[in-house]
């Protein structure tokens, strides 16, 4: 297994966490972030700086107090290659005992609903060996533009990255006007 990549389980999905609740990180929530990413085996991040980037926007989810993920968009204004210009779901790190329980999912799909408050398109890279950030992902309406052995400075640990984009979704469309018959 990859470190830092959580490993591929075809049991079904455990309990979801019921009084799950999510809001912008806070430089206080740094202490517990960091103990979730050495948790997790991924890197330990400045959570500080990260919240004062005007282009970043992270949220975490919490139960009765205590963080159990976190989660980035980050604004990249340049495109590279096939991955475009816009808001990215930027890295999602979930407690490793509190994983399999709707937190990843809804971190993401609160991420979602916020870049859709902004823009049409949202944008996602993920090393290919990633098995379940793909999963997780997978019916959130990305679809594949391409793949990439690097994109905006992503190191894919000489793998393969693969570039994710979804479309806004529509709003259900009014239903059409009754033609009138002509008199
Ligand atoms: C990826 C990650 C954030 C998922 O968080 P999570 O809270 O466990 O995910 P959820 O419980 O919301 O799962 C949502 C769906 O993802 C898929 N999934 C999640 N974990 C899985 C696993 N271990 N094996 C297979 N599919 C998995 C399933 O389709 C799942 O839906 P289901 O439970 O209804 O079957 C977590 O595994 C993690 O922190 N991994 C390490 C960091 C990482 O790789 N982040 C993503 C790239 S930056």
């Amino acid at each position: 297994m990859t470190p830092g990549f959580a490993e591929w389980s075809d049991a079904p999905q455990r309990a979801r966490i019921e009084r799950l609740k999510l809001h912008d990180a806070r430089p206080l929530d740094a202490p517990r972030v960091n103990e979730i990413q050495v948790a997790a085996g991924r890197t330990e991040v400045n959570l500080e700086r990260l919240i004062a980037d005007a282009d970043r926007h992270l949220l975490v989810a919490e139960c009765d107090g205590r963080v159990l993920g976190w989660a980035a968009i980050h604004y990249l204004s340049r495109s590279d290659g096939l991955a475009g210009r816009g808001h990215y779901l930027a890295g999602v790190t979930v407690d490793p005992p509190e994983r399999r329980r709707g937190v990843g999912l809804a971190l993401t799909r609160a991420r979602l609903d916020w870049i859709w408050e902004r823009a049409d398109i949202a944008w996602y890279f993920v090393n290919a060996q990633n098995t379940v950030s793909i999963a997780l992902h997978e019916n959130l309406g990305f679809e594949l533009v391409g793949t990439s052995a690097g994109v905006h400075g992503a190191d894919f640990s000489g793998g393969l990255g693969l570039i994710f984009r979804a479309e806004r979704p529509h709003a259900p469309e009014n239903p059409p006007a009754k033609a009138k018959v002509p008199r």
